[in-house]
């Protein structure tokens, strides 16, 4: 029977030990299809094994989110720069050039707002994704909710289904409702919970003490999401210390889009999720780019 104590005596982390990854670049997932493969390899820079996201699908439950009132001004001049945009369907049909060829992680599960219940959502439509050339689908899973957690979970199993069906990953994105604490033993089950029903890869949030263990028990790739605005400074400090800590890249929206200077700031991102860059490093480098362009 399950219980709610085993894992909090959790250990046997194995830190410092990497999973064994077989012949595909990504964890956990050498047995996937070769579509899965393929797409993924377009999301993360085969190199690095790292990806910057830039994400954009904010509106989809929060309407006009500041830096997100005109997509067309303030988004589009901030794709070429990314390695995969995360946006729902109506935006990428109404703002996204396609010519820009970029890989797409579509929002795949919608159903309330911010006005009312968020997480009571359901998937969209798989043929449409497919139209869309989908590199991804993007569930909301809403572990510790009380009301929608099963609902959504159900959402994330059916969405696995597509991606051994039609061969485009499953994004699980772990929702973290007002009353839980994003720590690391709820992030730790959040995002095994997605990994144990088949996604791919996972999005979830930097938490300063174990994340590297939440890391190494998710046997999929995790990216995290920036959260709220921060200092640009600070916010180069999270994706350097997710990155160290495992995390295989970010899907970063308000940090990027709400930024003085958006441009010079995923620029500084995808140094230091790439490159590996030092935050101070970073900073420095998004002041350069940001004195360059006032210019
Ligand atoms: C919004 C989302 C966002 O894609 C996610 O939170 C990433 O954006 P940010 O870095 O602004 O948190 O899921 O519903």
């Amino acid at each position: 029977m399950a219980d709610n104590e085993g894992n909090i005596e959790a250990k046997n982390y194995g830190i410092g030990i990497a999973q064994k990854c077989g012949s595909f670049f990504l964890k956990g997932n050498s047995h996937a299809d070769w579509g899965v493969q393929n797409r993924l390899a377009r999301i993360f820079n085969p190199k690095s094994g790292n990806t910057v996201m830039l994400a954009f699908d904010h509106g989809y439950i929060m309407g006009p989110t500041s830096g997100l009132e005109r997509m067309d001004l303030s988004i589009v001049p901030l794709i070429k720069y990314a390695d995969c945009i995360m946006c729902s369907r109506g935006t990428l049909r109404s703002v996204v050039p396609p010519e820009m060829n970029k890989p797409v992680a579509l929002r795949f599960s919608a159903g309330s707002t911010i006005l009312t219940e968020l997480n009571n959502e359901c998937l969209a439509g798989i043929e449409d994704a497919i139209k869309l050339d989908a590199a991804a689908l993007a569930p909301m899973v809403a572990i510790g909710d009380p009301n929608f957690e099963a609902l959504t979970i159900r959402n994330l199993a059916q969405c696995a289904d597509f991606t051994s069906r039609y061969g485009i990953p499953t994004l699980g994105v772990t929702a973290v409702g007002k009353n839980l604490v994003r720590d690391a033993r709820y992030l730790g089950l959040a995002t095994r919970v997605c990994a144990e029903n088949g996604a791919t890869f996972v999005k979830t949030y930097y938490c300063d003490e174990g994340f590297e263990k939440v890391v190494a028990a998710c046997p999929v790739p995790i990216v995290i999401a920036g959260g709220k605005k921060l200092p640009e400074a600070d916010a180069l400090e999270l994706a350097y210390k997710a990155i160290n800590s495992g995390a295989r890249g970010v899907d970063m929206g308000r940090n990027i889009f709400q930024s003085e200077n958006p441009v010079a700031m995923i620029q500084a991102v995808k140094a230091v999720v790439h490159k590996g860059l030092s935050a101070k490093d970073a900073y420095q480098m998004y002041c350069d780019l940001a004195k360059k362009a006032s210019k």
